[in-house]
């Protein structure tokens, strides 16, 4: 599918928009050979499934990664491939970025310091890698004016605490209760004022968590380690009942390239989650499960009286998905799936001694 054409009068130099689609018949594929895509973040976690299916796709990549908590050998078996490149730059510092950005169509902006909990402690981390580095991007996108769509990483962290659970799109109180979900909100105002000012289509996407093979953040990971360090009990951050939607990275890709597959506004935004959620609880029986330690003790931590983890702690997330399901897109896997398959990755990544 090509997409549509904006609406509006193209800046001068603007590429043909037809020239990033994912397209799929003989003459569409030689468009996409021609596609560079730029990715931010791209040596992370999602980045790096991201570049593996652009890849796939015949997309040209250029990825981006100042290895803070990326890891580059997260894209190692693409270094060869004369279709992909890899730059180590921090986005914080804009010197080679209009470079980069020049060298694109799209971008998919993923980079991002993803510790919801960083932020209660050193609130100045979230400002500077999170929005300072979008402030950049966006600035350089501004001056190469050759980019035809931003597609942007938010978070399920913008809505804060909400009063109706499955909260969608058009919630109407967003008010995050922590620096990161506050953080993203700005970049996605930031991304759709630069969008309409500079004439280039942009998407955010607000995640529920991600989670899959080469994930070093969050829950899932956090019990892994307790448990290969400490078998003999688990701590918990909060009372477990913590309640969220988890998304097998898999379908988290395939649901970011069905939202750029049918781009036709300006500006946009759409959940992206799962059907069902999950409690904190639940997964901590995954995982001692899958490392067989199961009827371990667990150590509930709650760090307010209605059960959090920490403060700006999110109790209960579940996104209500109907917009993204409207485009032809679902989950292949539920969020007790999805939790399951990690543990058993983050075992063979990071626990080889358990595997005989
Ligand atoms: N994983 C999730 O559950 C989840 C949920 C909601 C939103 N997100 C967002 O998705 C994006 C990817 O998250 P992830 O889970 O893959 O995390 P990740 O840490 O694996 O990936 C982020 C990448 O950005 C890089 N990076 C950080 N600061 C940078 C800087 N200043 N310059 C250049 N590179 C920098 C890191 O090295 C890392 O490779 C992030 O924007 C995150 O906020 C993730």
């Amino acid at each position: 599918m090509v997409i549509a054409k904006p609406q509006r009068k193209r800046g001068k130099g603007r590429r043909n928009n037809s020239r990033w689609c994912l397209l799929h018949s003989i003459r569409e594929i030689d468009v996409v050979m021609s596609t560079t895509a730029l990715v931010t973040g791209g040596a992370g976690f999602i980045g790096s499934h991201l570049v593996d299916k652009l890849v796939s796709r015949g997309y040209k990549v250029v990825a981006i990664d100042n290895l803070s908590s990326g890891n580059i050998k997260n894209i190692r078996h693409h270094l060869e491939n004369p279709s992909v490149s890899f730059r180590r730059i921090d986005l914080k510092h804009h010197g080679e970025l209009l470079k980069c950005v020049k060298e694109a169509s799209v971008v998919f902006h993923f980079a991002a310091n993803p510790e919801v909990r960083v932020s209660t402690v050193n609130p100045r981390v979230h400002f500077e890698e999170n929005l300072l580095t979008t402030f950049n991007l966006l600035d350089a996108v501004r001056q190469s004016r050759n980019i035809e769509a931003l597609v942007f990483a938010s978070s399920s962290a913008v809505y804060g605490d909400v009063s109706e659970l499955p909260v969608s799109e058009v919630y109407p109180h967003s008010t995050p209760i922590n620096v990161y979900g506050a953080v993203k909100l700005a970049g996605e105002n930031l991304l759709n004022t630069f969008a309409k000012l500079y004439g280039f289509r942009a998407v955010s996407l607000r995640f529920a968590n991600i989670v899959g093979p080469r994930s070093r953040h969050g829950v899932i990971y956090d019990f892994v380690m307790k448990l290969k360090k400490n078998s003999g009990r688990l701590q918990i951050l909060g009372d477990g009942t913590q309640r969220r939607s988890f998304l097998y990275v898999d379908d988290a890709v395939e649901a970011i390239l069905k939202v750029c597959d049918s781009l036709n506004c300006s500006v946009d935004v759409y959940n992206i989650g799962n059907d069902d959620w999950i409690s904190v609880k639940e997964i901590a029986d995954i995982v001692t499960g899958e490392m067989g330690k199961k009827g371990i003790p667990y150590e509930m931590m709650p760090a307010t009286t209605d059960g959090r983890g920490w403060l700006g702690d999110l109790k209960f997330m579940f996104l209500n998905i109907s917009k993204i399901k409207g485009l032809g897109w679902k989950p292949a896997r539920n969020s007790y799936d999805a939790v399951r398959r990690t543990v058993v990755s983050l075992i063979s990544e990071l626990c080889p001694e358990m595997i005989e």
